[in-house]
């Protein structure tokens, strides 16, 4: 089994913000998962750097485009490393390799008879980088942005969109998952079934961009360049090796709801088109809201790298994936990234390994083999038994609730238990042997499962625990710690001091 798993790639007009960290969370939390049930997987990421926007920036800036994207390119970089997402490719559209890809993929669209020349008219949202009819407006705006768009008039190569309307529906009908959620997938059919509009695929008169194979005065329109970068990073992410004979059509796309559009209409016409087959689905998440407002890049206090200094990136994660239902959009607040790194990983998780690894190394030293208890074997059963499922239905955050409970599972069993009782009475040896056991062994089981969600955290649990660095989902079951020597282990994570905001 294949799987191929891809972040949308990120305008860098400006550095990441906490919603773009949110895409790439969840897509690397799905795609460790799939990891650990022995899948092999390719995770993509990267930017999309032909926007109007760059361009713009650069020269507000007195650079050069290229210039600028050298400068740009290293926050973006650094942020799946930071998120401690496991990119097996970083894609930027500036690559050679990318270039040449597009220029091939829209050469055989042209060649197919799908593409034509007539005189483009209308509103232009920058932000977006994205047309607009005057009724998708509101009030006169852009939707999305809540800006007054610019007002294009240009000769362009347009997409025969049109052509593709029954071939949609035939897909959308005949694979009800192609675009998940439910609600995203109805948005997105009754879009195709209202009438499609062919679209412009290239921009004349703007000197950024990829040139048009047939006729280099135009460049790409930066849609028609940043979707086939889906494909094009297949040919050449691995120097000899095309891996689309791998990995396409398994591509899962992970996209914000905002390009939904793109990419359960657009592209997948375009690859029809181009003669592919189309990806297996399209899995579509709301917005993190802070109050009412869609978070933005340009607000400092939401860059994502500040966030990963200041809480690493296992916490980041973590809130990412609780913070709000994955799917549908919900209100969050920066205050609840603090409050969730003590409560929850300082507290339920931290001390719980704290305690666990502190009282085997006073009243034992070590960790022996055995059989777990029914209540913790069960809700270790639990875990194993509905994570999977609630992750193959896209439920990132209804997984993490589910393997949460077997962290308070554990915190309630320690004060039920009350070890410290039992280590005064000598007659009760074995009950103490028992109960640190079960506490290893749901915290091990514990670790392996949340590791998808707290890379860098799980590992550190295991090993303080002395059990092997495995992760594979199998090793989410009773009864598999292994005897080992155990010392009282640091704090996961320890309280985090921040320094004094401004009222
Ligand atoms: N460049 C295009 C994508 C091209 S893919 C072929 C683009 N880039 S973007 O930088 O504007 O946004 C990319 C992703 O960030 C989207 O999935 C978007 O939904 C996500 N987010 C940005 N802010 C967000 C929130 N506040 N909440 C959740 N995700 C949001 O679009």
């Amino acid at each position: 089994m294949t799987l191929y798993v891809t972040t949308p790639i990120y305008y860098v007009n400006a550095t990441p913000s906490i919603g773009n960290a949110y895409t790439t969370v969840a897509a690397d939390v799905f795609i460790r998962h799939r990891r650990q049930r022995g899948e092999e997987t390719f995770f993509l990421t990267g930017v999309d750097e032909h926007s109007t926007r760059v361009y713009r920036v650069a020269q507000e800036q007195g650079l050069e485009p290229y210039e600028y994207l050298e400068q740009i390119a290293v926050p973006w970089r650094e942020l799946p490393e930071r998120l401690n997402a496991s990119v097996d490719f970083f894609i930027r559209t500036s690559d050679d390799g990318h270039k040449a890809f597009v220029r091939e993929f829209l050469q055989r669209i042209y060649d197919n008879g799908d593409v034509y020349e007539d005189i483009y008219s209308g509103f232009y949202c920058v932000r977006c980088e994205a047309f607009y009819t005057e009724d998708e407006l509101r009030d006169g705006k852009c939707p999305v942005h809540d800006i007054v768009p610019e007002w294009i008039e240009e000769k362009n190569y347009f997409f025969r969109l049109s052509a593709y309307q029954e071939r949609l529906l035939e897909v959308y009908d005949a694979r009800p998952d192609f675009v998940l959620p439910p609600n995203r997938y109805n948005e997105a059919r009754s879009f195709i079934a209202g009438g499609l509009t062919d679209f412009s695929i290239s921009r004349a008169g703007q000197p950024w961009g990829i040139p048009l194979p047939w006729d280099e005065s135009q460049v790409a329109y930066v849609w028609a360049d940043a979707l086939i970068n889906y494909l094009s990073a297949l040919t050449y992410a691995r120097p000899g090796e095309d891996l689309r004979e791998r990995f396409w059509p398994e591509a899962h796309h992970f996209v914000g709801k905002d390009i939904l559009r793109f990419h359960a209409v657009y592209w997948p016409a375009m690859l029809l088109s181009a003669g592919y087959e189309l990806p297996q689905h399209v899995v579509a998440h709301g917005w993190l809201l802070f109050g009412d407002q869609k978070i933005s890049k340009t607000n400092p206090l939401v860059q994502a790298l500040n966030l990963t200094d200041t809480y690493g990136g296992d916490a980041i994660r973590y809130w990412c994936a609780r913070a709000i239902s994955f799917g549908g959009d919900g209100s969050t607040s920066l205050d609840s990234i603090g409050e969730r790194y003590e409560r929850e990983l300082g507290n339920d998780l931290g001390n719980l390994l704290s305690r666990t690894t502190a009282m085997i190394a006073k009243y034992r030293g070590r960790v022996g083999e055995g059989e777990t208890s029914p209540s913790i074997a069960a809700a270790i059963e639990g875990v194993r038994d509905s994570v999977p499922r609630l992750l193959d239905a896209w439920d990132v955050t209804g997984a993490i609730d589910r393997i949460w409970e077997l962290v308070r599972e554990l915190n309630r069993y320690v004060t039920e238990q009350r070890p410290w009782e039992i280590a005064k009475d000598d007659a009760r040896a074995d009950e103490l042997d028992r109960v640190l056991h079960d506490l290893a062994d749901g915290l091990r089981a514990a670790a392996v499962a949340l590791s998808p969600y707290l890379p860098e955290t799980a590992p550190r649990i295991l090993a303080a625990l002395g059990q092997s660095d495995d992760l594979a989902w199998a090793n989410v079951a009773p009864g598999l710690t292994r005897p080992a020597e155990i010392e009282a282990a640091p704090p996961l994570f320890p309280r985090i001091e921040l320094a004094p905001t401004a009222p």
